[in-house]
């Protein structure tokens, strides 16, 4: 666990759509219309009206990010964010899955979340290579919270070991970096 300023960092394995939180993420695409993995998951436990919303919405380009209702499932918002897929990185592949966390947590504080949980965008299907990706989504949380004041909790919910390994060794070496250097209290 990671604390920032006045939110608090943490990764778990869990099923993402099992999460009672303000809003969880979805790794979607630009249809907006479902697919497979985590999004499918999230289409089948919120049920039919989730697509009926996501049916209004005109898509959703890459890098970008929209807010829907939970429907049944137990978190209150669904906040669809379309990541890149990978051809090896020279496409701007690391800046559109900032992006997508960026604009996650802007959508968030609209919608005055206090807890978010996200999946690893873009890194199943997509083949967003995994460390890189885990790089990218927490300096990308930890540049924007600042300007999300509502925001107290971030989940990063793991679907396997290995990403669940990959989220605690970074987030234990920004925490043992806070330690030496403790973020100075103003005056
Ligand atoms: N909870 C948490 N994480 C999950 C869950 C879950 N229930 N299910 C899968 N994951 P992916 P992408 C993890 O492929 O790479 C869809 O068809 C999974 O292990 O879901 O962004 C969309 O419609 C991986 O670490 O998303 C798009 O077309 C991560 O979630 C496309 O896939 C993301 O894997 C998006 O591909």
């Amino acid at each position: 666990m990671l604390t920032s300023g006045h939110c608090s960092l943490e990764a778990r394995v869990v099923d993402i759509t099992t999460l009672a939180v303000d809003a969880i993420v979805n790794a979607a695409n630009t249809s907006l219309l479902g697919g497979g993995g985590v999004d499918g998951a999230i289409h089948r436990a919120a049920g039919r009206a989730l697509l009926r919303e996501c049916e209004t919405l005109g898509g959703c380009a890459t890098g970008d990010a929209k807010l829907t209702a939970g429907y049944q499932l137990p978190a209150k918002h669904v906040i669809h964010a379309v990541g890149p897929v990978w051809h090896g990185g020279g496409r701007g592949e690391a800046e559109l899955l900032a992006s997508c966390y960026r604009r996650s947590l802007e959508l968030a504080q609209q919608a005055h979340c206090r807890s978010i949980a996200f999946p690893a965008i873009s890194c199943g299907v997509y083949r967003f290579p995994a460390d890189a990706a885990v790089d990218i989504a927490l300096d990308a949380v930890l540049g924007t919270l600042p300007r999300t004041p509502s925001i107290e909790r971030v989940l990063f919910a793991c679907f396997d070991d290995a990403m669940f390994a990959r989220y605690e060794s970074r987030l234990a070496a920004l925490a043992a970096r806070q330690r030496q250097a403790p973020p100075s209290k103003p005056a």
